[in-house]
């Protein structure tokens, strides 16, 4: 089996910067409030640029990172809720706008837990030998599926892109993967895509394609779901949480962070939190993330660190992995 490592990271985000006073004017709330519970302090959001516009930015920069040129490309995966299409796939226009013109693309729908899942599959991609070197995003643009009058969820997300390049190699950069799903959790986060609309089917009032969640659900989910996420790559392996240098969660919620770290004994330190100046954006906050601490060279060779997803479906996933770049 072929082993598998991260060579290149980018990332990308609207411009604009919505603060927590700004939303303050749109709905009743305040800043006290939004940074208490959550942590965030501010987001950006899209004026108009598409979820493929977020993800080709960056996919370049992603490209840019690992030195590599767009024809070595052979396979490219977007992660993504709010593509701009049913069709063509988020992944094509990706595709057509960074000119990878050998690559197999697809989108792939898993919520927050979205890149893990295309991580995972661009691995399992690699590891069989049907793909080289992949372009694995997660991108979205939950402004336009949020209902704007509804302050219990339009204060917690933002907009954005995350990618990485995932190659083939002798070192194992990707040591173990997780991932889980559970259907009877499905009223729990949800948008609907379109209503039935036919001659054929009788008439209803279609619902609103608004993100509505049940907050406290939620949370007691993602806090239960988390430590078994990092176990099990664990269990997979000969290390410890004490071994591990970073984990980068999914951006949700910093208390959330804080409740797991007690629950599991491990340093607050060692999480990495930017949720401050993004909020959620849902499949893109892990590589945005990561590409923070490559930017940065906070991790180094040989270091060990921890990624998990959790959202919509339910849907949950985490990879340890090893940095080698
Ligand atoms: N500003 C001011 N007050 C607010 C706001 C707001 N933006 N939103 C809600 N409130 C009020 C509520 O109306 C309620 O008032 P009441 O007591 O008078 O009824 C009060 O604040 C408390 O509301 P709760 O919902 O109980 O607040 P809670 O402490 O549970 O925090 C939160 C809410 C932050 C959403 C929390 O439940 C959470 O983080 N849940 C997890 C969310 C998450 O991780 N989502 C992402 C999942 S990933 C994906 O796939 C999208």
């Amino acid at each position: 089996m072929n082993e598998v490592q991260i060579i290149g990271t980018g990332s990308y985000v609207p411009a604009q910067i919505i603060t927590n006073d700004h939303l303050s004017t749109i709905v009743e709330t305040n800043d006290e409030w939004i940074s208490s519970r959550t942590g965030i302090k501010e987001r950006r959001i899209s004026k108009g640029e598409t979820t493929s516009a977020l993800a080709s930015g960056a996919a370049k920069k992603a490209l840019e990172d690992a030195g590599i040129s767009p024809e070595t490309i052979d396979l490219i995966i977007v992660a993504t809720m709010t593509p701009d299409y049913f069709m063509p796939s988020t992944a094509c226009l990706v595709q057509k706008e960074i000119k990878a013109y050998n690559a197999t693309c697809f989108d792939l729908s898993a919520a927050c837990s979205g890149f893990l899942y295309a991580l995972n599959t661009g691995y399992q991609f690699i590891r069989s030998g049907q793909s080289n070197t992949a372009l694995i995003i997660g991108a979205d643009t939950y402004s336009k599926i949020l209902d704007w009058s509804d302050r219990s969820t339009c204060v917690l997300f933002g907009d954005g892109a995350g990618a990485v390049v995932l190659q083939k190699c002798e070192n194992k950069g990707i040591i173990a993967m997780y991932t889980g799903s559970d259907g009877r959790g499905d009223t729990l986060l949800t948008c609907p895509a379109v209503a039935h609309n036919s001659p054929f089917s009788p008439a209803i009032d279609a619902p609103k394609s608004v993100v509505s969640m049940d907050g406290k659900e939620v949370f007691r989910f993602a806090t239960t779901i988390v430590p078994k996420c990092i176990e099990e790559v664990l269990k997979s392996s000969s290390y410890t949480t004490e071994d591990i240098k970073y984990y980068v969660l999914h951006q949700a919620n910093a208390r959330m962070m804080d409740l797991i770290s007690k629950k599991m004994n491990i340093d607050i330190e060692k999480f990495y939190k930017n949720i401050e100046r993004y909020g959620n954006t849902s499949a893109a906050s892990i590589p945005i993330a990561l590409d923070e601490i490559n930017q940065n060279g906070i991790l180094k060779k040989g270091d060990l660190f921890i990624l998990v997803g959790f959202g919509g479906g339910l849907t949950w996933g985490s990879a340890l992995l090893q940095w080698h770049k």
